[in-house]
């Protein structure tokens, strides 16, 4: 129980989009900011396993302004497609001028609650900070397995639950400190208040590994990144 963790926030995904719609050209920045940077370390950690899994096609959902898709293109083999997905036409517009001239990336307009893909299309996804923000986490987890194909694999990067003695610290500052901070960046101080109250009312490494396998996946781990603060769930369909 984390007395200090906010209450759980309707999320829809009208105001969702809307959100993320009024802060793209700032999100970035405040991104670096809030993280202090660690947010390169955990999107490459991601990359990573991503890349053990040598995919022939791999599409990045809720792709926001692109930095997960971007750097699967860098890390990736050349003959690797990699597609950005997301619902919100100004973050995929951010995306789109960072992939500027780059080869073998694309970014396209997609509802991970209905997927426009047909079933078994790709090889491996990622999913960074995006899961937290759907309407419906199981009707996306399932969507995401159905695009898979047998034997391939998800990634899913989110926001946790810290180690027990980081707590107070970090929900001190994810809700007195960082809306103050992030409103300063982006002019909107409501969406980090958003912000804070998904990351305390979201699940921690055990439950969410529990609705991943409960959505249909074969089998999953769990990896807590930077005290646990976030952690990378890798899930596979069955064969
Ligand atoms: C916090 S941003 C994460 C962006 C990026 N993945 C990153 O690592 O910075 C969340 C993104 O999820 C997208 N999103 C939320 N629900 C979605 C849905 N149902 N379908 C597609 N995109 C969605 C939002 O538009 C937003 O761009």
């Amino acid at each position: 129980m984390q007395k200090s963790a906010p209450s759980s926030p309707r999320i829809e995904s009208e105001g969702v989009n809307q959100m993320f719609s009024g802060i793209a050209d700032r999100y970035d920045r405040a991104n670096r900011c809030l993280s202090l940077g660690i947010d390169v370390y955990w999107r490459s950690r991601t990359v990573r396993r991503v890349k053990q899994a040598n995919p022939q096609r791999v599409i990045d959902f809720a792709t926001g302004s692109g930095d997960i898709a971007l750097a699967l293109r860098k890390k990736l083999s050349p003959q690797t497609e990699v597609i950005g997905m997301d619902f919100c036409e100004p973050m995929l517009d951010e995306a789109r001028k960072k992939a500027k001239g780059i080869e073998g990336i694309s970014f396209r307009t997609g509802d991970c609650l209905d997927l426009p893909l047909e079933d078994n299309f790709i090889d491996a996804c990622t999913i960074g900070f995006g899961l937290r923000n759907f309407e419906d986490r199981e009707a996306g987890l399932r969507e995401m397995l159905r695009v898979l194909r047998p034997g391939g694999c998800l990634l899913v990067l989110e926001f946790s639950q810290p180690f027990a003695l980081l707590r107070p610290f970090y929900y001190f500052y994810l809700n007195k400190v960082l809306p103050k901070i992030a409103g300063r960046i982006t002019g909107d101080v409501q969406a980090y208040q958003y912000l804070g109250g998904t990351i305390g009312s979201f699940p921690d490494r055990a439950e969410l590994s529990q609705q991943i396998l409960a959505s249909g996946f074969d089998r999953v781990s769990a990896t807590p990144l930077t005290g646990g603060i976030v952690a990378l769930h890798q899930a596979w369909k069955g064969e």
